[in-house]
């Protein structure tokens, strides 16, 4: 055993002084050979640390990683070391990484984390539009660039999997995931989706070890009955649907993430007909293994399998047995030696066969194996300085430009560079943290400076003659008239992730609507761009606007929206999701009771 532990370690060392980029071109049945042959080394205590991944911040001591031969470990949103910058992220992970390389087989961890619109925990990665603004690009070319240079700095801090892309198709605006869809058309959504997971998935580091994806969540996440969800709303509800309309909707898109080779797939919280997903073997195994043919590896979702009806064991020994490989313990729930313990328990009494336990850990094995996982865990830092390039900032720019989708124009747009005086108004106009969203530094986002990034102001500031006279006004309070009375306002949504932006009701805020009447008042024309995660209720209101552009969660790079506003660049933007009068109907409103349909934009 030592002796393969000492080859195992060497041959990690010696990649990691080499710098050519070595591409492991392994077959499939010498991946298979040597999982086996590491899976007959294993003891059952170290088959079930395999299936077992916690969230760095709730390790108790950074030793359990080899005590209990961990398999993976994860950033979730806002799990970031001391201090939040790049060098900080590799340290940590080849810290943690060459703890777990101690163990008695040496098998590396594989770190995950929520890279789902750019290295987005980082300071200083470039932020992409989310998702409902790259649907709004409808540019699989651009996705898979976005995807690729997500990887490029993920895998420059080490990490080796993302939890993305997400292939929800949301129909109910009122759910707070609504931005995490490229589109209410699943079609739209497999299209995009499987340039995603090529993209993620097409970066090896200088070692060739690759950055892996995750499709999510399957299945049915944006699909589910309003008020079946967390506190009455959608979140984790209930999706009712007949296999047949689940075969015909919903899961062709997750057979083009599997053709596309994506190596993992995550389980959704969600219900399928009254039964969670992450309790469906019907779901994860005969369904996703068996008939579309996933030969990757199942991760729950964080503490996903807690929620299924019963005690922690069962719900332990239901999940397993329906097919999660995986399970995202966290660590902030349930304490993980108690999970381990558990399902050590759960094989021992036979409630769980060790068959399954075997073709989990098989599979998790092959995915380490295939990816260079094995054989290059560690991770030196010559990468670090592509995170946040200016290279990477441009493809960020392009996308922002390429998701605005204008829905009204009065003839004032594009605006003139030339004016002699320009007002910019709106809580949105110079608020970072405002037009990335969720999943931005924190969990939850956050407001203003919360990594280096270019505000919608910014961008007008740089775009705009020397001449032209720049009046910022956050609430318009102190705005007089001037003989241009042009005033561009950004207004919308604070940020949300998951629950936190279910809403019963997608008005827009009284003081975004009282702010641009003020201006109207003193005989403004106004550009109304709206910052939001979903189509919200503007009906009322439009016709009083002389210009209006959804730009959704557009990132760091918010001179792309500029490049719009004064005609830089001509916009392509159109809405992958229909535009209802009453945006709570979602995306199954009658086409009567619609604004814009899908596909719509000037
Ligand atoms: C969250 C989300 C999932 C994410 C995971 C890890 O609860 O549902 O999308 O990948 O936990 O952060």
């Amino acid at each position: 055993m030592r002796y393969f532990k000492i080859l195992l370690l060497t041959l990690s060392i010696i990649n990691f002084s080499c710098d050519f980029q070595k591409t492991n071109k392994i077959s499939e049945s010498e991946i298979s050979s040597r999982a086996n042959e590491i899976l007959n080394m294993m003891t059952l205590e170290e088959k079930v640390g395999q299936m077992t991944q916690i969230d760095q911040r709730f390790l108790d001591t950074i030793t359990d990683l080899s005590t209990y031969h961990i398999g993976s470990l994860l950033s979730g949103g806002g799990s970031h070391p001391d201090v939040n910058e790049p060098q900080a992220w590799l340290d940590m992970y080849n810290k943690y990484q060459s703890e777990a390389l101690k163990s008695r087989l040496g098998i590396p961890l594989v770190y995950g984390i929520d890279a789902v619109h750019g290295h987005n925990n980082v300071y200083g990665a470039v932020i992409f539009p989310h998702n409902i603004g790259l649907g709004a690009t409808n540019n699989p070319e651009l996705v898979h660039k976005v995807s690729e240079i997500t990887s490029i700095e993920v895998a420059a801090t080490g990490i080796d999997w993302t939890f993305a892309p997400c292939l929800s198709s949301p129909e109910d605006y009122r759910w707070g995931r609504t931005y995490e869809g490229f589109s209410s058309d699943p079609s739209l959504v497999a299209n995009l989706g499987a340039a995603a997971v090529s993209g993620y998935q097409s970066v090896a580091n200088m070692n060739g070890k690759k950055v892996i994806a995750c499709a999510k969540h399957f299945v049915g996440d944006g699909n589910t009955e309003y008020g079946t969800g967390m506190n009455g709303l959608v979140d984790r509800g209930n999706t009712v649907l007949t296999i047949d309309e689940l075969k015909e909707k919903l899961l062709p898109k997750y057979q083009e993430a599997i053709d596309a080779d994506v190596q993992t797939i995550m389980a959704s919280y969600n219900s399928w007909n009254g039964v969670k997903c992450h309790g469906s073997r019907e779901l994860l195994t005969d369904i996703l293994k068996d008939e579309m043919g996933f030969t990757g590896f199942v991760i729950s979702d964080w503490q996903g399998i807690d929620e299924i009806p019963g005690d922690y064991k069962s719900d332990i020994e239901i999940s397993i047995n329906a097919g999660i490989d995986m399970v995202m313990v966290s660590g902030q729930g349930q304490p993980y030696k108690k999970f381990i313990k558990l399902l050590k328990e759960n094989v021992e009494e036979g409630l769980i066969p060790m068959s399954r336990i075997d073709d989990a850990v098989s599979r998790i094995l092959k995915v380490k194996i295939r990816n260079g996982l094995m054989d290059n865990p560690l991770v030196s830092n010559e990468n670090l300085t592509l995170i946040g390039s200016a290279e990477h900032r441009s493809v960020g720019r392009q996308a922002v430009r390429e998701s605005v989708v204008v829905l009204k124009d009065d003839n004032i747009l594009p605006l003139s560079k030339d004016l002699q005086t320009l007002v910019v108004a709106g809580k949105g106009a110079d608020n970072l943290g405002m037009q990335c969203g969720g999943w931005s530094i924190e969990w939850q986002g956050g407001q203003g400076d919360i990594t280096v990034g270019t505000t919608i102001l910014d961008g007008i500031k740089k775009t705009v003659s020397e001449s032209t006279e720049i009046i910022y006004s956050e609430d318009g309070s102190d705005v007089v008239p001037n003989p241009d009375n042009i005033a561009v306002v950004v207004i919308g949504e604070d940020p949300y992730t998951e629950w936190f932006g279910d809403k019963e009701n997608l008005d827009l805020n009284n003081d975004d609507i009282s702010l641009i009447k003020s201006l109207k008042d003193k005989g403004f024309k106004v550009a109304v761009l709206l910052i939001s995660g979903r189509p919200l209720n503007v009906a009322d209101h439009i016709d009083q606007w002389d210009a209006f552009a959804a730009i959704w969660l557009p990132g760091t790079e918010g001179d792309g929206v500029s490049d719009i506003l004064f005609g830089d660049f001509i916009s392509k933007g159109k809405l992958s999701f229909p535009w209802p009068i009453n945006t709570e109907d979602g995306s199954n409103a009658q086409k009567d009771n619609l604004l814009f349909d899908i596909g719509y934009g000037l």
